[in-house]
C-alpha cells in the first residue's frame, strides 16, 4: 500500500498534454529525417524519440519507485543529451541507433507502466518530468527548424510582419530591488533555489527587443550574418520553420550571445544582467514586484500568460513583431521581456547563494556552472506557458547559434 498523496488531476493531465505535443512534433518530421542530424553539436534525432520516455522511467520508475529495468540497454542508451564545444560534432552513424519499431514498442511499455505507478511518485519527480518533456518540445522545435523543408511535413503558414521600420527607444528603469529566484515550497529547479534580492542601481533599457533592422546596420558595417539570415543577392531572407521570408526587419533578431554583445558595444551599450532584466520586467512604481511583466485587476497581481501578451506557448513557430503584445508590457513600458525569443543576459550562469543540486537530478545545473554558458531569461515562441515563471532560468553556450535567443541593451 501507498502512502503517498495521490496525484491531482491536473498534473496527469499536464503530463498527457505535454506528451501529445511532442508527439505532434515528431509527427512533423518525414520518417527518413528521423536519423539526420541538424545540429552538428546534437544527437540524431532519433535519440530525442527514445529520450524523453526512457528519462521519464529511468527517474520515475527506477530511481524513485524502484521498479526493475525491463530494455537496461535503451535505458542507458537514452538517457543523456549532448552539449559539446561547438565545433565538436558527434561522430555516429544512423546504423549506430535502433529502428524506429523497436523504440516506438519501448515507448509504448514505458507509458503504460508509468500511467499505472503515477500516483505512487511525489508531485515534484513529475513536475520534473513534464517539464523536461516541454523543455526538449522547444530543443526539437529548434532541431526541427535546421532541417531542410523537404523532410518537414507541415508547411504552416508564416507569420504575417509589418515593413516599416519601427523606432525602439530607451526607457528609464528606477533604482530598486529584484527578486531573484523561487519561494520555498513552489516547483522550480534547483538552479532557481534560493530566494534572494539584489539591490540594482538605475538604468535605461531599450523598450522593445534590438530587431532585425536594426541589426541589419550592424551586418551593413562589417559584422557577420546571424544563422537565422540567408544572404541571398543584395539582400537577406530569414530562415523560418517552413518556409522562408523576406527578413521581417521588426522581428527580434535572433543571434548568439557573441553576437548580442559585440551589437551592444557597437551601439555604445551593454547587456543586462540578470538582475536587470528582474527589474525591467517585474518592478511597478509602487516598489512591489510582479510575477509576470503585465499586471491584471486588481493592481499588483499578474494575470496567467495568455496569446495576448506575448508570442510563447506555441502559438506560433516563428517571431511575430517586437511591437506585437502590448498587453504584456511591464510596468515601464517594456515590451515582451516573456516570449518571442529567450533573452541574453551579462549574467554568466552559476548557482544562486544556498544552492543545492536536486539529488535525483545532480548534474542538471552543476554541470553547467563551468563559466562557459551564460543566463537566458524569458522565453521563446516555443516555450510552455508553465516554463515563464520569473524564476524559470536558461542557459547556453556563447557561440550557439540555433536557440530562439534575442536581446535587449541597456545602458547606466
Ligand atoms: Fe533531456
Amino acid at each position: 500500500m501507498s502512502t503517498a498523496p495521490v496525484l491531482s488531476p491536473a498534473l496527469q493531465e499536464r503530463l498527457d498534454s505535454a506528451r501529445q505535443l511532442t508527439d505532434s512534433i515528431f509527427r512533423l518530421l518525414k520518417p527518413e529525417a528521423l536519423y539526420s542530424r541538424p545540429i552538428p553539436e546534437r544527437h540524431r534525432l532519433i535519440f530525442y524519440l527514445g529520450h524523453l520516455e526512457a528519462f521519464d522511467w529511468n527517474l520515475i520508475c527506477r530511481k524513485t519507485l524502484g521498479v526493475d529495468s525491463f530494455s537496461p540497454q535503451f535505458d542507458t542508451l537514452f538517457e543523456f543529451g549532448i552539449d559539446p564545444p561547438v565545433g565538436q560534432a558527434a561522430t555516429d552513424q544512423p546504423s549506430d541507433w535502433p529502428r524506429v519499431e523497436e523504440i516506438q514498442a519501448y515507448n509504448r511499455r514505458i507509458r503504460e507502466r508509468i500511467d499505472e505507478l503515477l500516483d505512487r511518485a511525489p508531485e515534484q519527480i513529475i513536475q520534473v518530468a513534464l517539464e523536461h518533456r516541454l523543455m526538449h518540445a522547444e530543443t526539437l522545435a529548434y532541431l526541427l527548424h535546421n532541417l531542410p523543408y523537404g523532410q518537414k511535413t507541415t508547411n504552416a503558414a508564416p507569420v504575417v510582419h509589418s515593413t516599416h521600420q519601427l523606432v525602439n527607444p530607451m526607457i528609464e528603469i528606477a533604482p530598486g530591488v529584484a527578486t531573484l529566484g523561487q519561494k520555498p515550497g513552489e516547483f522550480g529547479w534547483d538552479n532557481e533555489f534560493a530566494e534572494h534580492q539584489v539591490s540594482v542601481p538605475g538604468f535605461r533599457v531599450s523598450k522593445y527587443k534590438i530587431t532585425n533592422g536594426q541589426y541589419a546596420d550592424f551586418v551593413r558595417e562589417g559584422a557577420p550574418t546571424p544563422h537565422f539570415w540567408i544572404p541571398r543577392g543584395d539582400r537577406f531572407i530569414y530562415r523560418g520553420m517552413f518556409s522562408e521570408i523576406p527578413l521581417p526587419l521588426n522581428a527580434p533578431v535572433y543571434v548568439t550571445h557573441a553576437e548580442a554583445t559585440a551589437y551592444a558595444r557597437w551601439a555604445g551599450k551593454k547587456l543586462p544582467t540578470e538582475a536587470q532584466f528582474h527589474r525591467a520586467a517585474y518592478e511597478t512604481p509602487g516598489g512591489s514586484e510582479r510575477l509576470y511583466p503585465w499586471g491584471s485587476v486588481p493592481p499588483g497581481g499578474s494575470a496567467p500568460p495568455d496569446e495576448a501578451r506575448g508570442n510563447f506557448d506555441f502559438h506560433h513557430w516563428d517571431p511575430v513583431d517586437v511591437n506585437a503584445n502590448p498587453a504584456g508590457d511591464s510596468a515601464s513600458g517594456v515590451s515582451q521581456l516573456v516570449g518571442n525569443g529567450w533573452e541574453w543576459t551579462a549574467t554568466k550562469f552559476g548557482p544562486f547563494p544556498g544552492f543545492q543540486p536536486m539529488p535525483f537530478y545532480p548534474g542538471y545545473s552543476q554541470n553547467f556552472f563551468d563559466e562557459e554558458h551564460y543566463v537566458m531569461k524569458g522565453g521563446s515562441p516555443v516555450t510552455a506557458a508553465c516554463m515563464l515563471r520569473r524564476s524559470f532560468r536558461n542557459w547556453f553556450r556563447p557561440n550557439y547559434p540555433y536557440v530562439y535567443a534575442s536581446f535587449r541593451v541597456v545602458e547606466d
